[in-house]
């Protein structure tokens, strides 16, 4: 499925509703360049997971835990890996864990990720403008994507 936003609290209202059908475990790939929104669209999953803090950029991290919510979120960005290794941080164990993983720039950790998994695309279209586009990997994923599509 795809969806065009127009702000940014769009894109924030999108990742709310979205986290309304995720669960513990889930893996959720944020594809898009720097300033597309994926840490816009991260923010929104936390709050509707209802997490209090405010999400920041991974960046320099490699992951952030999130825990006070309804489901821990594990929200990682991999755009700086060359400096750290994935295996120190335990990447690999926030993966499919008890949580849900958000993961941007996840084509630098290919080796890690599950054969399973919901991608989204964020594409600027304009300052403010975005399309958002939904693609899942395995039959658990394309029931969320449904679900998601049904309540749009
Ligand atoms: N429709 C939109 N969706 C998401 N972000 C938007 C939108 N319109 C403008 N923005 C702005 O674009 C920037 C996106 O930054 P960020 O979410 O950190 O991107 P990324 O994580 O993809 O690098 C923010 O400054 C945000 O306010
Ligand atoms: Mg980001």
């Amino acid at each position: 499925m795809k969806k065009i936003v127009n702000n940014a609290e769009e894109t924030i209202n999108f990742g709310s509703k979205l986290a309304t059908s995720l669960q513990a475990g889930d893996v959720v790939l944020l594809d898009g360049e720097l300033g597309a929104g994926k840490t816009t669209l991260t923010k929104g999953i936390a709050e509707g997971l209802e997490i209090n803090k405010n999400v920041k950029s991974p960046t320099f991290t490699l992951v952030r835990e999130y825990l006070d919510g309804r489901i821990p979120l594990y929200h990682m960005d991999m755009y700086r890996l060359e400096f750290s290794d994935p295996f120190e941080v335990g990447i690999d164990e926030y993966i499919g864990g008890d949580g849900i993983s958000v993961i941007e720039w996840s084509e630098f950790i290919l080796d890690l990720l599950p054969d399973q998994y919901l991608k989204i695309e964020i594409n600027k279209i304009s300052d403010n403008s975005r399309s958002i586009e939904l693609t899942a990997t395995g039959a658990h994923y394309e029931d969320i994507v449904k679900e998601v599509s049904k309540n749009e």
